[in-house]
């Protein structure tokens, strides 16, 4: 907020009704000003909108119309420029917007014909959401390429997968960086689709039912970019329901916790691979914190912070669905209550995914180290069962044979792939010489070749589809 003032005017909302003004205490209780000033930008759109509108229907005349607009404009550039004196007296957004534009223009009386703050708000936060959705899925784009540009210059580098956090099988560290691009692919495709219902006009429902005055909500649709594809206007169809629904709300808190939540798996990958036990990545100082004690300390914070905030993300989601869930029908103050969620998930998930893509722009990758641990021919012991399925046995006896096998490697203390062909033959017949080409990596990741699969050529296609496709 730029700037408060003191004094204590009745707010219009209680002109004519009321004797007295709202006490200090409940004004500053049910303020929101402090909070949804930043739907100024929409407010105004909104309110332009709805002025042509009604000049077109004959409520407003031309040149009171032009007025308003005018006046709207030189607010919201006065706002822009830091230069506005929000009054939390007007409680919020709506009213101080339109006391603003009154004092500046008679007409400005006349806006709110037809119109209530319940559809005003709603309004307002569909506009916000929609170009919020916009700017975060552009975000999310620019994460996938920080993915794929680490990935890419790291093709060639394998690390062992895991399940249960044990080393399972080998991965290319692209493979692994590619699971996140598809996972963020999901996230921006759940955006867009809660952006289509974001996109539909509440205005015209008034407090609960309508308006007795000729509106034309087409108008207004059409005015603010609320159209299908064929450029038809998107309405709501029940004035009670536009004015009390918040689950577009709900639909995007949701969907960014689960970004959240992609976000904070990712900063326990990335948490794992700094320290000194995996040691597969280095992060470049700047995107690090020290220790106040300890000299020689490089934390990973960013990445703690990130997984850290995932919690409030989702203590959102869980806070809006509770403000819901026990509402009578229509609007009801509790609604109010929505905004500070939902700009706290925005702004959240947005600087998370922002900061995270610049980090990955400063990570390093130890091939060597990774190598290291890729190299490891446990890793192999399913490709040796695939070699005796191969061959012809069974599966579940091939797993059982080299299970055996990797319990004879455990008892004489030496390395899978250092198992003489004799003691490979006295678990199974089917080995022959050409076992020990089972634990060439090179050739064990080419023959990895079905959709999906962690391929040498596979990794390497999937790397160019979305070298395309975030270009
Ligand atoms: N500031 C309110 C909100 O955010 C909108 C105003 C509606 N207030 C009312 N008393 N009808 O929900």
């Amino acid at each position: 907020m730029t700037k408060k003032s003191r004094s204590s005017i009745s707010p219009v909302s209680r002109s004519g009704r009321f004797a007295s003004s709202p006490s200090a205490e409940v004004a500053a209780f049910s303020e929101s000003i402090s909070f949804d000033w930043r739907l100024w930008r929409h407010d105004i759109l909104g309110s332009k909108a709805h002025a042509l509108m009604l000049a077109k229907i004959g409520i407003l005349s031309p040149r009171e119309c032009s007025s308003i607009i005018r006046a709207l404009e030189a607010i919201g550039r006065e706002i822009a420029a830091g230069r506005f004196l929000w009054k939390p007296e007007f409680e919020d957004v709506h009213m101080n917007l339109e006391v603003e534009l009154t004092r500046r223009t008679p007409a400005g009386a006349k806006l709110h014909t037809g119109r209530s703050r319940n559809d005003q708000v709603a309004l307002d936060v569909r506009l916000w959401l929609r170009d919020e959705i916009s700017a975060l899925t552009l975000d999310i784009h620019s994460l996938q390429r920080s993915f794929v540009s680490l990935a890419s210059r790291n093709a060639s580098v394998l690390i062992p997968g895991y399940t249960h956090l044990q080393r399972a099988q080998p991965v290319f560290f692209a493979h692994h960086l590619l699971a996140y691009v598809e996972m963020l692919e999901r996230d921006c495709q759940r955006l867009s689709d809660c952006s289509s219902r974001v996109n539909v006009c509440p205005l015209g429902s008034g407090a609960i039912a309508g308006s007795t005055l000729p509106l034309d909500r087409e108008e207004v649709a059409r005015l603010l970019g609320f159209v299908d594809s064929r450029g038809r206007p998107r309405l709501t169809q029940n004035s009670m329901d536009a004015v009390s629904d918040r689950d577009y709300v709900v639909e995007f808190v949701s969907s960014v916790a689960l970004v959240a939540v992609h976000l904070s798996r990712l900063s326990e990958d990335i948490i794992l691979w700094a320290t000194t036990e995996f040691s597969f990545i280095t992060i470049v100082d700047s995107y690090t914190t020290g220790s106040s004690l300890m000299p020689q300390k490089k934390n990973p914070d960013i990445a703690e912070l990130t997984r850290g905030k995932s919690c409030r993300v989702i203590g959102n989601l869980v806070s809006l669905l509770t403000l819901l869930k026990g509402l009578p029908m229509t609007y009801n103050r509790d609604l109010q209550e929505d905004k500070e969620r939902l700009f706290d998930s925005a702004d959240t998930v947005r600087s998370c995914v922002r900061i995270m893509s610049s980090m990955l722009d400063h990570v390093t990758v130890q091939s060597a180290r990774c190598l290291e641990a890729a190299s490891d021919p446990l890793l192999l012991a399913t490709d040796l069962a695939d070699y005796l399925v191969r061959k012809g046995m069974p599966f579940r006896h091939a797993h059982h044979a080299v299970g055996a096998v990797v319990a004879m490697a455990e008892k004489f203390c030496k390395p899978l792939d250092r198992i003489t062909l004799p003691e490979f033959q006295s678990v199974s017949s089917l080995f022959s010489k050409d076992v020990l080409e089972v634990f060439n990596l090179n050739r064990a990741m080419l023959r990895r070749k079905s959709t999906g699969s962690p391929g040498t050529k596979e990794v390497l296609a999937r790397l160019r589809h979305w070298d395309r496709a975030l270009a």
